[in-house]
């Protein structure tokens, strides 16, 4: 596939002059969703078009014809959803997305990095002890969930603006999709390492651009977000051992996590909460 092109874009075709005049046009805000295939990210993108009439979505994702779920979206919000292929271990897929956003819309005005790999039949396995750790598994864990998720924000930086009359928020936000078990003050458990080291990872690069973002001159939130346990193809295999009322729905998860998306002030910049709005030790 042309990874510069909409991959659904012929329902319509909208010149837009340039970058200014786009950010006005797109009254309802424009969000990515990057990771939006299935799981947690397609259930971003589902909310985030339901929630807000006005508001532009784009999804991104490795495979988009295989992706039925977001197909089923696009369906339903054919000029509100934009779909692109984007494999967070291609570096040019994420410079070409960032292109076509910037000829598009402009501007966007929420990034979510929702994707994310604990792990893959015959590739990686989340390691019970020492002796199971590969260094094919350290980097391949660190590429996809720390690596590339740092890669989207510096591409899609210089797009990340305030904007957007319909929505809530009164700055651009960056959320990353961590996890609780990436805090190394609250690892009681071991084990887990490519998967646990890779999103201390995420977070300290979060933590970093945080500090560089709360230093423009237009503010820039960039939050660390866990989920909580959810069922999705990610923890399928690891849910025999939660405990009664622990595992949650999508639905529920992310509904939890847009209230602390759309109430984030500037003093959040650079923090990691879990889906209830409680901070996480690093
Ligand atoms: N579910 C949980 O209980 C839980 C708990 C804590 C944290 N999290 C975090 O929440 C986030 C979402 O997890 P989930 O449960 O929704 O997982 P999921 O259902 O397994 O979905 C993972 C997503 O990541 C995408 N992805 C994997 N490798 C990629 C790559 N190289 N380039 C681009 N996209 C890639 C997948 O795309 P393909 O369809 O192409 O594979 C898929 O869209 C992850 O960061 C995860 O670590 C989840």
């Amino acid at each position: 596939m042309a990874n510069s092109l909409f991959a659904f874009r012929s329902i319509r075709k909208v010149a837009f002059t340039s970058s200014a005049s786009a950010s006005v046009k797109w009254k309802g805000g424009v969000s990515l969703v990057q990771g939006a295939s299935r799981g947690i990210g397609l259930e971003f993108a589902k909310q985030l078009l339901e929630k807000n009439d006005k508001g532009c979505v784009i999804a991104t994702c490795r495979n988009p014809n295989g992706a039925t779920g977001l197909l089923d979206l696009k369906n339903r919000f054919p000029e509100r959803l934009d779909v692109l292929q984007l494999d967070l271990t291609v570096e040019s897929t994420i410079e070409a997305s960032a292109k076509s956003i910037k000829e598009k819309y402009g501007c966007l005005n929420l990034l979510i990095n929702a994707s994310g790999i604990l792990s893959i039949p015959n590739v990686l396995q989340p390691e019970t002890t020492l002796n199971k750790v590969e260094k094919s598994s350290l980097m391949l864990a660190y590429e996809v969930n720390a690596v590339g998720p740092i890669l989207v924000i510096k591409h899609m930086s210089p797009l990340l603006k305030v904007g957007g009359t319909g929505i809530e928020r009164d700055v651009a936000v960056v959320a990353n999709l961590s996890a609780r078990v990436g805090s190394i003050g609250d690892n009681r458990l071991g084990g887990w390492h490519s998967y646990r080291a890779s999103k201390a990872a995420l977070n300290q690069l979060t933590k970093s651009v945080s500090v560089e973002f709360g230093r423009k001159k237009d503010p820039v939130i960039c939050i660390l977000l866990h989920p909580g346990t959810v069922d999705t193809d990610l923890s399928r295999p690891f849910q025999r051992n939660v405990p009664e009322g622990k595992l949650f729905t999508k639905e529920f998860s992310v509904q939890k996590l847009l209230n602390i998306i759309n109430n984030v002030k500037s003093h959040d910049n650079g923090k990691f909460f879990a889906w209830d709005g409680q901070e996480i030790p690093w």
